[in-house]
């Protein structure tokens, strides 16, 4: 279906309802905070996306487009695209990227799923973390390789599986830890109101040799 003048197509209804509301006000309030916590992913990513000198480079999900810039940089003689579902998120990466005097990067609000990019125009798409949310990912990755030149090159940095994600298993651990602690505090409790923990639990172990009494 052919879409009105200036709309956009859009695909991930939902989606931008989130990045281009209250996800995206919340990510672009601490950019700084959430650029500051990537940073040792990103300079591993940044290494692996070996964008060059006069190469154009597509950012797909840039957000606030510390990907974009960096892209951007590495390619002084090329130029770099930031596509992004939230336009708070890609005006705060507009206004950095003048203030950084970056003058070959550019942003635009789009669904990277169904965006009409110009067949062929990109030797490489990068995402950090931006490829993980479409709501047909065939068609979404078909869209994406279209605007590549042939052999051009897509370099993501996503998530692992839950399970090997220490980022998520972490908090999720120290959360189940926390409540096995407080159940075995009320256990405990419940058996002795004067004495916290169980005797074995809390009595300094002897070291080998010592004559400590036990
Ligand atoms: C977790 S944020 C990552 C932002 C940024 N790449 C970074 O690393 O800071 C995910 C981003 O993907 C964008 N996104 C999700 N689905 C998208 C789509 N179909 N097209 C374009 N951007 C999309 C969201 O708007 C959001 O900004």
């Amino acid at each position: 279906m052919a879409e009105p003048p200036g709309a956009r197509a859009c695909a991930n209804t939902e989606q931008a309802a989130e990045w281009d509301g209250p996800a995206g006000a919340h990510r672009t309030r601490y950019a700084a905070v959430f650029d500051a916590e990537t940073r040792p992913h990103n300079e591993r990513f940044r290494a692996a996306t070996g964008v060059g000198p006069a190469d154009h480079v597509l950012d797909v999900g840039c957000g606030t487009g510390q990907t974009t810039r960096d892209a951007a940089r590495a390619a002084g003689a090329g130029r770099a695209l930031g596509v992004d579902l939230s336009a708070q998120m890609l005006e705060h990466a507009r206004r950095i990227s003048r203030e950084e005097g970056l003058s070959n990067v550019a942003f635009e609000q789009a669904d990277a799923q169904v965006h009409a990019f110009t067949p062929g125009s990109f030797d490489v798409a990068i995402s950090r973390f931006g490829s993980m949310f479409f709501a047909d990912p065939v068609a979404a990755f078909g869209n994406i390789g279209r605007a590549l030149r042939p052999g051009g090159r897509l370099v993501l940095m996503v998530w692992q599986a839950r399970e090997r994600n220490e980022w998520a298993t972490a908090i999720r651990v120290a959360i189940a830890g926390m409540r096995t602690c407080r159940r075995r505090s009320r256990a405990a409790r419940s058996r002795s109101p004067t004495r916290p923990w169980p005797a074995a639990s809390w009595r300094p172990r002897a070291s080998p040799g010592s004559a400590s009494p036990a």
